[in-house]
C-alpha cells in the first residue's frame, strides 16, 4: 500500500498546530503544560504517519458522519450549478430516450434539485477522483431499463473527467437497445469497465414449459435459479442489482404469460408478492455463496416511484411533489430489505432504499419527452437527472470508505 505523506500530513490539522505552537510558546514557563500536551499530540501525529489505517479513519469524508442513512432526507432547490454533471447530448452512452433536453423539454428546473439527507451531506461528484478511485477495476450494473439508466448515468457521469473521448468506447461497438443482454464500456486509459447486464427478473427464464402446461403457459420464470448469465457478473469490484418493475400480474401472467416455475414444477396459483419474495431468497443465497466480500462492493436498490395518472397517462410536474401519497412506501422494497438483512451473513449488501428519494420526483420522469413522442412515460427518469443522484451517493459516500477503493491512489 503507499500511503501519499503530503496528504496525511495536510489531514492532520493538529499536527500544523501543535509545530507552531511548540516554536512560538514553549520557553514560557505559563506554557508548560500546553506545550507539554500539544508535544504529545504532535507526537501522536507523527505515529499516524507510521499507521495508515488511523490516517484512513481521519481521512474519511469529514461532512459525512458515520451513522447517517444518506436516503432519509429532503430534496432542496440547487441553483449553484452542482447539476446537471454532463450534458446526455454531448455523451454517446445516453441513449435518445432519457435524454428529455434533447427531446424537447424547456422547463430546466427539474435538474437543480439536491437531495439533503437529514443527517449529513453528500460529497460534490467529482469525475477526476472517481476515475482514480475505480482505475483497474470493473463495475456491474445488473436489472431493467432502471439499471440500465444507472449504467448510463455512469459512463457519463465518469467521461466527464476523461479528456480524450474517443479512448471510451463499448467493447463489440454494440448500440444501446431496449433488449440488448450486455453492454460493456471500457474506459481504455483508466482500464475501468463498466458493464450492463439485463436480466429483469435476476432469475432463469425458461421458454420450455414443463410438460402439460396449460395452453396460455409460453415461458417460466424459475424461482429457485438465478439467471443463467450469473457467472458473468460475479467476477466484479462494484455489482449493483435490481429488480421490481417486471413482478406484476399483469406483466408476468397477461402480457408476457410467464408463470412460475420451481424445479420442474410450474406453480399455478402463487402471488406475484410471494413469488418475488422467494426469488430474493435464491438470490440472496446465490450471492452469500458466489461473491467474494474482499473484493465485490454489492449494492440492491429498491424499488422507484412511478408517477402515472391512468394507463399510459401522466403529467410530469415542474417541481418535486410536496406529499407523495403513500409513494414513498413499497411491499416489494420492504420486501427486499427484509430478506437480505435476514438471510445476508457473508457478504454484505448496501440496500439503496431510493423508494422515498424519488416518490417526490414526479418532474423527473421522462414524460412526453422520450424518443416515441406518441407515448408518455412516468415510469422512467430523464438523464441528466435522478439517476445521477443514485450514483453520486455510491461514488462519493460509499465507495471512499470502502477500503480497496480508498487504498491504492494519489
Ligand atoms: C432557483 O432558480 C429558480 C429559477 O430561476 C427560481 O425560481 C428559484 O427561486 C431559485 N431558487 C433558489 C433557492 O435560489
Ligand atoms: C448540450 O450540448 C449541445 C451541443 O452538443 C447543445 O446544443 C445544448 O445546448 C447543450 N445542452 C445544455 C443543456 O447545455
Ligand atoms: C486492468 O485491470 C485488470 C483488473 O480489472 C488487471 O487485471 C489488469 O492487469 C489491468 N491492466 C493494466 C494494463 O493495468
Ligand atoms: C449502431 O448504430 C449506427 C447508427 O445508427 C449504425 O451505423 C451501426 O451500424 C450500429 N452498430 C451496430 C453494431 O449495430
Ligand atoms: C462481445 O462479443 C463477444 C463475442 O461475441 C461476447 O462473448 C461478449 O459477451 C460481447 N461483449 C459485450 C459487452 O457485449
Ligand atoms: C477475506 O479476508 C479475510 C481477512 O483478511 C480472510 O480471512 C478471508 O479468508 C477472505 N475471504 C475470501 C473469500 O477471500
Amino acid at each position: 500500500m503507499v500511503v501519499n505523506k503530503q496528504s496525511s500530513y495536510s489531514t492532520l490539522p493538529s499536527f500544523n498546530n501543535a509545530k507552531s505552537r511548540t516554536t512560538l510558546h514553549c520557553f514560557n514557563q505559563v506554557w508548560i503544560l500546553p506545550c507539554f500536551l500539544t508535544f504529545l499530540i504532535a507526537i501522536a501525529s507523527t505515529y499516524t504517519l507510521l499507521f495508515p489505517n488511523i490516517h484512513k479513519i481521519l481521512h474519511l469524508t469529514p461532512t459525512v458522519p458515520p451513522h447517517c442513512n444518506v436516503f432519509d432526507g429532503q430534496w432542496v432547490e440547487d441553483n449553484s450549478s452542482t447539476y446537471p454533471i454532463y450534458n446526455s447530448t454531448d455523451c454517446p452512452f445516453a441513449e435518445r430516450g432519457f435524454s428529455c433536453l434533447e427531446n424537447g423539454r424547456k422547463d430546466t428546473a427539474y435538474i437543480n434539485w439536491r437531495w439533503k439527507p437529514k443527517q449529513c451531506d453528500i460529497p460534490r461528484f467529482e469525475a477526476g477522483k472517481a476515475l482514480e478511485m475505480l482505475r483497474g477495476k470493473r463495475v456491474v450494473i445488473v436489472g431493467d431499463s432502471l439499471s440500465r439508466t444507472q449504467w448510463e448515468s455512469w459512463v457519463c457521469m465518469l467521461m466527464e473527467g476523461v479528456e480524450n473521448k474517443e479512448s471510451v468506447y463499448e467493447i463489440n461497438g454494440s448500440n444501446i437497445t431496449k433488449t440488448i443482454r450486455h453492454l460493456g464500456v471500457r474506459f481504455r486509459d483508466h482500464n475501468i469497465s463498466v458493464d450492463f447486464y439485463r436480466s429483469v427478473f435476476l432469475m432463469k427464464k425458461d421458454y420450455k414449459v414443463p410438460a402439460g402446461a396449460p395452453n396460455n403457459v409460453r415461458m417460466t420464470v424459475r424461482l429457485d435459479e438465478v439467471d443463467d448469465i450469473r457467472d458473468q457478473w460475479v467476477d466484479s469490484d462494484v455489482l449493483v442489482f435490481n429488480t421490481g418493475g417486471w413482478w406484476t400480474e399483469n406483466r408476468l401472467f397477461n402480457e408476457m404469460r410467464c408463470f412460475f416455475q420451481i424445479g420442474d414444477s410450474l406453480v399455478m396459483g402463487m402471488s406475484v408478492i410471494d413469488g418475488y419474495k422467494m426469488a430474493l431468497n435464491t438470490w440472496a443465497d446465490w450471492a452469500e455463496a458466489n461473491i467474494n466480500p474482499n473484493r465485490t462492493a454489492v449494492f440492491f436498490r429498491t424499488i422507484e416511484s412511478t408517477h402515472w395518472r391512468g394507463p399510459n397517462q401522466c403529467d410530469v410536474s415542474r417541481e418535486p411533489l410536496k406529499e407523495t401519497n403513500g409513494r414513498e412506501k413499497s411491499e416489494k422494497s420492504d420486501i427486499i430489505i427484509e430478506v437480505l438483512r435476514k438471510r445476508m451473513k457473508r457478504v454484505p449488501v448496501r440496500v439503496m432504499h431510493l423508494t422515498a428519494m424519488g416518490s417526490y420526483r414526479s418532474d423527473a420522469h421522462v414524460g412526453n419527452w422520450g424518443d416515441n413522442p406518441g407515448m408518455q412515460d412516468c415510469g422512467h427518469w430523464c438523464l441528466p437527472g435522478l439517476p445521477d443522484i443514485w450514483n453520486q451517493i455510491i461514488f462519493t459516500y460509499f465507495l471512499p470508505t470502502i477500503s480497496s477503493f480508498n487504498s491504492h491512489h494519489n
